[in-house]
This record gives C-alpha cells, structure tokens and sequence, in this order.
C-alpha cells in the first residue's frame, strides 16, 4: 500500500524501483525536498511512502498513515511522545528520517493489540496509570521495548531505562504497571482487558479509522 502525505491511500501500484543516486546526476543525499519511495513494514503491513526521504517517520505515521496514536511532544528528541519500536529498538520517531529505516520493521502504538490485551496495555488499565493520556502511547512502546530485553526490570532498571516526560507526574504508577505487565507477560498473573464503559473500540474506530478492530 502507497501512503502519501495528506493521508490519501492509493491502490497498490508498481513503484519505480529505488536509485542509488540522485536526479542531478550526483551519489551523494538525495536533493531535498523531492518526494521518493521508502518502503518499510508498518504494524506488519508492507507500506511505500512517496515523501521526501528527510521526511521524520512521525510525520509519514500520523499524516500519511493516520496512524494518530503516536504523538507530537517536543519534535526535538526529548519527550519520548513519538516513540515506535522499529526493529525492536525503541526509537524517537521526531528524530528517525524515512529515508534511513528503508527495510524496517515498524510497530506503533495501534500495532501492539486491537484489544489492549498487550500485557503493558492491561496492566497500564489495571494500575490507572494513565491521567491526560497524551505521553501514555510513547511510554507503552518504550516499555514494550524493556520488557523485551527485560522481563523483570527493577525499579532503578525502569526510572534508567524509561525516560520519557510526562507533565501530569504519573511515574510511581508507571513503575508499578511496568513491573506488572511483567508479571502478566511471564503468565504470573492475570487482569481483565475488557473494554470500560464508554470507550468501546467501536466508538473508538468511527473517530479514528486507523484504530478499526482487527484492521
Ligand atoms: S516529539 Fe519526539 S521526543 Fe518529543
Ligand atoms: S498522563 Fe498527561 S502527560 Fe503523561
């Protein structure tokens, strides 16, 4: 599927293959500004994104994508609002170029589960972690990303490792989620995912299409 800014879906089409140098004859960086095709693998859909290489992947998830889940914090490195997993890696997607990720596997946000039955997600609900909710998304995937390396992080372990901002102050909950949903991925313990009131996914997905069950 070709995504292009603007958030217009096109059929799947032939792109034209990849060059390894630029229109003006050179090797060097592709001049800016001149859209290219980046292919990469979003949630475990093959997605090519007509935009200029330089574009940050923040921009291509939320406006070409509508993958709206990831925020916008700082745009300068610092917040942790638009972390991804790409590669397994957790990565600041203000700071990721398209061009550099061509061949990636990307995970955001809606990627993890369709029904907040990830561990993190459940435990996260279970331990009302969150409050304005703006920086959850961006501590979820980074937390995703210790608990891979980590199953059971300590508390010095997550305060080292998970540094993302958040203005509401919700960090003693968040230790205590993480540490559950370690809990809950290792099969130690079980919490209910089930939907509250009010926030059915349905309802959910008619606001934002990207967030439809089992899309
Ligand atoms: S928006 Fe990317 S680190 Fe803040
Ligand atoms: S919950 Fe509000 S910014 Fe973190």
């Amino acid at each position: 599927m070709r995504h292009e800014q603007g958030g217009q879906r096109h059929a799947p089409d032939i792109a034209p293959p990849l060059r390894a140098h630029n229109d003006a004859g050179g090797n060097g960086p592709f001049p800016p500004n001149i859209p290219r095709v980046t292919k990469f693998t979003v949630n475990n859909q093959p997605v090519e994104y007509r935009m200029d290489p330089a574009t940050p992947l923040l921009w291509a998830l939320r406006d070409a994508s509508n993958l709206t889940g990831t925020k916008y914090g700082c745009g300068t490195g610092h917040c942790g609002a638009c972390i991804v997993d790409v590669d397994r890696t957790a990565r600041k997607a203000c700071q990721v170029p398209i061009g550099s990720i061509e061949g990636s596997f990307v995970t955001t946000i809606e990627g993890l589960s369709h029904d907040r039955s990830h561990p993190i997600q459940a435990a996260f609900l279970a331990e009302n972690v969150s409050q304005c909710g703006f920086c959850i998304p961006g501590m979820i995937m980074a937390a995703s990303i210790l608990l891979q390396n980590n199953p059971r992080p300590t508390e010095e372990q997550i305060r080292r490792q998970i540094t993302n901002i958040c203005r509401c102050g919700i960090y003693p909950r968040l230790v205590e989620a993480i540490q559950r949903a370690g809990r809950i991925q290792r099969g130690d313990e079980t919490v209910s995912t089930g939907p509250r009131p009010g926030i059915d996914p349905r309802d959910a997905a008619r606001i934002v299409p990207a967030l439809t069950p089992g899309q």
